[in-house]
């Protein structure tokens, strides 16, 4: 029996040194371990059916040589792995040689966020901060923290994109949505610009989109008055349009504010004179504002009789369409490369 273990060991281990390759081990492995026809396996079991005595000649050196064995596997697996790896760099080396690809082209920003960033910078150095806030809003927010109750006629205007299941939700119909959100947030004196995505379930042409951009501001302090207000206005209009641009502001009811305003500026195309885009009058409609309601400062947690304040919005997506005449709103958000690339 003993001869037979030796030879076996022979056999195996002048094997595993002559295995090529991992998939000749993997092989060997199976001819002397496999569970049901293993040289090795097979020769422990017939251990098993010898007498005690023969059990202790054997059984040691049968121990051992598959010790041995299993030990000469491993090694050689380790051989081959550290071959196949410096055989896998050999392919993959870096030629330092070869010539550099052309520059890949370099993205660039949309024209709304152009606008919107320079906005941020004026406002900014006016000492306003810049909030952000969700886009799916709260019925609360939207709507009824602004005095527009449920059955208010200002909500037909306003039709948005619901969710299911959820009544309380909507897709946000403008950036006042955050009027009252930031009166919370950060409380009285407060100078704050909120610019950010809007939507309304629109029957879409070329002035109207499903997703546009508006800016809101805020501000908020002891004894401010609408004189405080047409002077941030003028100075956005100046700061847009040229500094011998005028604002004029006009009654205009809006649900949030007491008195509301139309604002206008003078048409920076035909500087007053009449054209297409200001349809004859002299005057763009840009902004919406006014002082803001006591019962939307109550809901912010401000006391109405010691602070006042203003607010205003305008069409962000309007103002970059003015700017590079863009005569479609609907390409702004078309994707297609051929209006993109021109920024
Ligand atoms: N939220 C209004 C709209 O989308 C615009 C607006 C009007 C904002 C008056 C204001 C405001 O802050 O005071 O039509």
């Amino acid at each position: 029996m003993n001869d037979k273990i030796l030879k076996i060991k022979q056999v195996a281990l002048e094997a595993i040194r002559e295995a090529k390759d991992r998939e000749a081990l993997r092989d060997v492995e199976n001819e002397y371990f496999s569970r049901k026809a293993g040289v090795l396996t097979e020769m422990m079991k017939s251990i098993k059916d010898l007498s005690v005595e023969e059990k202790k000649k054997v059984g040691q050196l049968a121990n051992e040589t598959k010790q041995e064995i299993e030990k000469a596997i491993v090694e050689k697996n380790y051989e081959l792995s550290e071959e196949d790896w410096a055989n896998s760099l050999a392919v993959e080396k870096i030629d330092l040689t070869a010539p550099v690809l052309p520059h890949a082209e370099r993205g660039h920003l949309h024209p709304v966020s152009i606008v919107q960033k320079e906005l941020e910078e004026f406002f900014s150095s006016m000492g306003f901060i810049i909030a952000d806030g969700p886009e799916l809003e709260s019925d609360y927010f939207n709507f009824s923290s602004l005095n527009i109750p449920a059955d208010h006629p200002a909500r037909d205007s306003q039709d948005t994109f619901y969710i299911k299941n959820h009544p309380d939700w909507v897709m946000r119909t403008h950036t006042s949505s955050l009027q009252v959100r930031s009166m919370q947030k950060y409380g009285v004196p407060l100078r704050v610009i909120m610019p950010g995505k809007c939507y309304r379930n629109e029957a879409t042409d070329a002035r109207h989109e499903h997703t546009f951009y508006q800016l809101e501001g805020l501000v908020i302090n002891e004894a401010i008055t609408m004189a405080h207000m047409k002077g941030v206005l003028e100075a956005v209009a100046k700061h847009l349009y040229g500094p011998e641009t005028q604002v004029r502001l006009r009654p205009k009811f809006y649900p949030f504010v007491e008195p509301g305003v139309n604002g206008e500026v003078t048409c920076f195309l035909c500087d007053g004179a009449g054209c297409k885009v200001c349809k004859n009058t002299g005057w763009m409609e840009i902004f919406g504002a006014g002082m803001i309601h006591q019962s939307v400062l109550k809901e912010g947690g401000i006391d109405p009789e010691k602070y006042q304040g203003f607010a205003f919005g305008f069409g962000l997506t309007r103002l970059v369409m003015l700017k590079y005449g863009i005569e479609d709103a609907r390409i702004l958000q078309s994707g297609d490369l051929r209006f993109i690339k021109q920024f």
